[in-house]
């Protein structure tokens, strides 16, 4: 979480945990920064309710060193009528997980004037976003998964949906995901939004949507949901801690590259009593040579080399007949993809946390379905998307200057009018380079 909070901001050297108890979330930045090697200054901020949590944070973050730490922890409610949150400051969040209602609700400290189900977290979700949104800041927050997929919490993420200049992606990292936590839990990533990504006009979208209408989507049995189903037995199967990893999920795959695996199978159980979940074979999580984020609001994919298990936060691809894993990584990460992904799909558009279905998928049009339709074009897409492929994180401005030029490539695929190309590129080209 600390690793994927510097990524997000490269550039921020200020970070806050507003509800930081005994700081495990700011000391695991410390040592993060540290590990890159970063130099200057980090300034952490946490608050707490709770003195004597703030006591034990600042005894843990002051053995830290090797680095110049600007230490602020402070007793304070994050959740004030008027608290100011410090402009500029990244958020690491680990808040309470609490309801104001229901059989073990906890009594409001305030009146609310918000409608759905009232809770803390979902408070505190909703302060960080709008801190977010205001000082174009990114954030990570673990929150009940259920905040993320019940009906109840939708007003709470339709007020966080309805900030300008920010987005946000839910990561469903299932029960168990940290010592002491049982509940299902979810990796909220909020980030400020990219320049450039209004919608197209209505009548160019309708035009996208009729060129597309013409193109064939690819088979159906070239996309499965057949990652490992951890069920309610995750403690059982999945090693946190492996010498060797060989189980990969969401989070390992960016567009283009796949990170190595972090995690470890253990697999051979066929059977555990009460418990539900379902491995399949290494042998068939080897067969497809594409997967993608099931967390997203667009198609992203990697090339699956080398390949492993993965969970079923990935969703996988066998392109069809004679089509190159990395022709078919190029077209499903390209703007038209992501486009008509979310022109088709309303909900994928609309709902704050967008789930990739199969679905989905295999209701995508393709410029082509086999190499010999278009030899030469395939073979370019195919070797650019090859160039790119690399370790998440291996980022840099060569990277997407390749990016950007393969992005424009795969448009040109889908021979659209060139007021059309034009508009989605507009659109899309800052979206798709996250
Ligand atoms: C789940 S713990 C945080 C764990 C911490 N992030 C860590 O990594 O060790 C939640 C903390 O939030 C604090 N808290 C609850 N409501 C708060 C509020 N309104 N403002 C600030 N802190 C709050 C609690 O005292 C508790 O220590």
């Amino acid at each position: 979480m600390a690793a994927e909070l510097l990524d997000a901001a490269p550039t921020v050297r200020s970070f806050l945990d507003p509800a930081c108890g005994a700081g495990a979330l700011l000391l695991a930045l410390v040592a993060e920064w540290r590990a890159r090697g970063r130099d200057g200054e980090l300034e952490l901020i946490g608050w707490d309710l709770d003195i004597r949590m703030l006591e034990q944070a600042r005894a843990a973050l002051e053995e830290e060193g090797g680095c110049r730490l600007h230490l602020r922890l402070e007793r304070r409610d994050a959740l004030a009528r008027g608290a100011r949150w410090p402009a500029g400051a990244a958020i690491a969040a680990n808040p309470p997980w609490a309801s104001y209602s229901g059989r073990q609700g906890i009594a409001a400290p305030r009146a609310r004037s918000a409608g759905g189900w009232p809770s803390v977290h979902g408070d505190f979700a909703e302060r960080i976003a709008r801190h977010c949104a205001l000082h174009a800041v990114p954030a990570l927050v673990l929150l009940p998964a259920a905040w993320c997929e019940l009906e109840r919490y939708a007003p709470s993420r339709a007020r966080v949906d309805s900030l300008p200049g920010l987005s946000c992606e839910c990561e469903l990292l299932g029960e168990h995901a940290f010592p002491g936590v049982i509940g299902s839990t979810a990796l909220v990533h909020m980030r400020p939004s990219v320049r450039g990504s209004r919608p197209l006009e209505p009548d160019l979208l309708r035009a996208l949507r009729a060129h597309l209408a013409a193109l064939s989507a690819w088979p159906d049995e070239c996309f499965g949901d057949v990652g490992v189903h951890t069920g309610n037995a995750a403690d059982e199967l999945v090693d946190r801690a492996p010498l060797r990893p060989d189980l990969r999920e969401g989070r390992d795959l960016g567009a283009f590259r796949l990170g190595g695996p972090r995690l470890a199978l253990r697999a051979g159980l066929e059977r555990l009593d009460g418990r539900r979940f379902r491995t399949g074979t290494l042998a068939g999580a080897r067969s497809w040579p594409v997967l993608l984020r099931q967390t997203a609001n667009r198609p992203i994919a990697a090339v699956h080399d080398p390949a492993a298990w993965f969970r079923n936060s990935l969703l996988a691809c066998r392109p069809p007949a004679d089509v190159s894993p990395d022709c078919a990584v190029a077209l499903l990460n390209g703007p038209v993809a992501a486009h008509f992904h979310q022109l088709a799909h309303a909900d994928a558009r609309q709902r704050v946390f967008p789930q990739l279905k199969i679905a989905h998928l295999r209701a995508q049009r393709f410029p082509f379905a086999s190499r010999a339709a278009a030899p030469a074009l395939h073979d370019e897409l195919a070797r650019r998307a090859l160039a790119l492929r690399g370790r998440a994180g291996a980022i840099d401005a060569e990277w997407e200057s390749k990016r950007a030029a393969l992005a424009e490539l795969s448009t040109t695929a889908y021979h659209l009018p060139e007021s059309l190309a034009h508009a989605v590129r507009r659109a899309l080209v800052d979206r798709v380079a996250r």
